[in-house]
């Protein structure tokens, strides 16, 4: 299995680069974010705990998302590898995270970090959310709310994986394609 993590603040271009890389590699997509939004769009008991804290730009509890990507990792027992977007936010999820792969007797190949600048991260989020939908994203102070929870509590994770040397930064502005070659040249030096 090759397992990778897309890692960034939010409006950095995971999910965009995931479609790109999913569609190369072959791998399983697994956003906590779209997970979560699928919940709240079917009304779980599960979405409706977890939309009061996504409209105010806030992580949802560790639990529950550890408890999704869990069943997500048992559900896809054959796959060539995970991309996962949006998690591991904490190290409480980073380190569930790496015991629920060993189980699976894999790991982490690589975390691969996009960085943008807050302006322009702001900039995304404000544009996207004229005709996204998502409620998250149409107002500034929510959207700087998810920065601060970025810088935080999410920011550390990179250390987390630094320390075992998985971590490779990417400059996340500039075109689609130019971003996703240099994701591409990461994870081509790293498969076999
Ligand atoms: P999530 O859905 O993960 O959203 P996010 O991290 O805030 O990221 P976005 O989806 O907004 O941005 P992105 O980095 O994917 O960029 P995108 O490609 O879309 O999380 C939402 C919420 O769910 C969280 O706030 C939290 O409450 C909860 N949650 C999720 N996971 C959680 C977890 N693990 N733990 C706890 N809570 C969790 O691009 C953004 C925009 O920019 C798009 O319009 C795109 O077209 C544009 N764009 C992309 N690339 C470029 C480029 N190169 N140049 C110009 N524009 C670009």
């Amino acid at each position: 299995m090759f397992n990778i993590i897309l890692f960034g603040p939010p409006g950095s271009g995971k999910g965009t680069q995931s479609q790109k890389l999913l569609e190369k590699y072959g791998l399983k997509h697994l956003s906590t974010g779209d997970l979560l939004r699928s919940e709240i769009a079917h009304q779980t008991p599960l979405g409706i705990e977890a939309k009061n804290f996504m409209d105010k730009g806030q992580l949802v509890p560790d639990e529950v998302v550890i408890g999704m990507i869990s069943t997500a990792l048992e559900t896809n027992p054959d796959v060539a590898g995970f991309l996962f977007d949006g998690f591991p936010r904490t190290a409480a999820q980073a380190e569930a995270l790496d015991k629920l792969l060993q189980l699976k007797k894999t790991s982490i190949a690589v975390m691969l970090a996009l960085d943008v600048s807050e302006e322009e991260l702001v900039k995304r989020l404000l544009i996207r959310g004229q005709s996204s939908g998502r409620s998250d994203d149409t107002n500034e102070s929510v959207i700087r709310s998810r920065i601060e929870e970025y810088e935080n509590k999410t920011k550390a994770v990179a250390d987390y994986y630094n320390s075992f040397d998985k971590v490779v930064h990417i400059k996340g502005e500039g075109s689609v394609e130019e971003i996703f070659d240099a994701l591409c040249a990461e994870i081509d030096k790293r498969k076999e």
